[in-house]
């Protein structure tokens, strides 16, 4: 099914975007600053995800439109079953385990899948919570149903979590800053082969290093098919991470990459520098990110092993914590 605006769906979601510039445009400029996403950028026009509460067991699961769901704890296999009782179509599942030593109990997920066949988008969100999605400790939200356009899928997403915030997702740890921990990923039918769907992701700590992720792709019988795991400790950080790009409000929660700090183009592989080399030529930087987190790209063009490729993917599980 195609998603079509209505004018008055439409104003209300600028209305609500009005109200949300600073995320919405923080999470836009994140995506046109981030290296090779020019191509795949993520629209401005966005389709509202549905909304539903948890322990609302009566409402029915949309099945031709995108949806969140919340449940309580992070037991996956469980809230896989709730997915394959629902023909969820694949279930992205973002859980913000319990306890997490009193670093703010809420998660604000920030996220979206574009449709790169037909420029437009949607956004795991909820309508009151700035334009992210609140993810209460030890609870878990299910998206689905996102890729709802028929025939050949080309879809590009991206996933970035925010800590330390209020259930409004207002003054998150960083929030001031669009660039964070995020975890990519690119879904296509695989050229050339109309029934197979493939899958390319990452995590990647270029625009900063601010939260743990534990994130893992599942086939259909739900074998793991990739599994990438970050997860240093905030002593490691403040060790390793040269004292320039310790990143705190208070207290230490991140590492700023060079190219977040500096923002100079030999850091962050764009503009002249870009040009004038190619990206490729582009130097390594922000080593002391690949020190703490090998399982994550800490410079732009970084050819370190760490995208995945899955055939056939079924669901996403991430789990994120903040740096303890
Ligand atoms: C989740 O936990 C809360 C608080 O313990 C409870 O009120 C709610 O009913 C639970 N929801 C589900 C779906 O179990
Ligand atoms: C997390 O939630 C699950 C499901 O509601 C519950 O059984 C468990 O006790 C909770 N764990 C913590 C540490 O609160
Ligand atoms: C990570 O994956 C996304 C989606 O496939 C891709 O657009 C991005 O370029 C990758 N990141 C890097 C640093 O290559
Ligand atoms: C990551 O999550 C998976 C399950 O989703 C779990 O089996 C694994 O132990 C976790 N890895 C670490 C290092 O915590
Ligand atoms: C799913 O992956 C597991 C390995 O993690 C494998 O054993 C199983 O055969 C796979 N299932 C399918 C249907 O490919
Ligand atoms: C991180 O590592 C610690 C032990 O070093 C483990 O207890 C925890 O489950 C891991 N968390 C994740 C999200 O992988």
């Amino acid at each position: 099914m195609q998603f079509h605006m209505t004018a008055a769906l439409a104003a209300a979601v600028m209305a609500f975007f009005a109200g949300q510039a600073q995320a919405q445009g923080a999470y836009l400029e994140s995506i046109r600053h981030s290296g090779n996403w020019d191509k795949h950028n993520l629209k401005g026009e966005t389709t509202p995800v549905m909304l539903l509460k948890p322990a609302e067991e009566t409402v029915e699961i949309p099945k031709d439109g995108p949806f969140i769901k919340t449940f309580n704890g992070t037991n996956f296999k469980e809230i896989m079953r709730f997915a394959e009782q629902h023909n969820v179509d694949l279930p992205f599942v973002f859980s913000n385990p319990a306890p997490n030593k009193g670093k703010g109990e809420g998660m604000c997920v920030l996220a979206g899948a574009s449709n790169l066949n037909q420029d437009t988008s949607v956004s795991f969100k909820r309508e009151d919570t700035n334009g992210m999605l609140y993810v209460p400790q030890n609870t878990s939200a299910l998206c689905g149903n996102f890729l709802n356009a028929p025939g050949k899928k080309s879809y590009n997403g991206r996933v970035q979590v925010m800590f330390g915030c209020n259930e409004k997702c207002e003054k998150c740890a960083g929030a001031g800053e669009a660039k964070h921990t995020l975890f990519e990923w690119m879904y296509q039918t695989k050229p050339g082969h109309e029934d197979v769907e493939e899958m390319y992701s990452n995590l990647s700590n270029v625009d900063g290093y601010s939260a743990n992720a534990n994130v893992t792709v599942y086939n259909k019988t739900m074998g793991a098919l990739s599994f990438r795991n970050i997860n240093a400790t905030l002593d490691q950080v403040k060790k390793v991470c040269p004292r320039s790009n310790l990143w705190k409000e208070g207290n230490v929660f991140g590492c700023k990459s060079d190219c977040k700090l500096t923002g100079m183009e030999k850091h962050c592989c764009v503009g002249e520098w870009a040009e004038r080399f190619g990206p490729k030529a582009c130097r390594e930087s922000s080593n002391f990110l690949a020190e703490l987190c090998p399982d994550a790209y800490s410079w732009p063009y970084g050819d370190n092993g760490v995208v995945d490729y899955n055939g056939a993917p079924k669901a996403v599980h991430a789990i994120f914590t903040p740096i303890n």
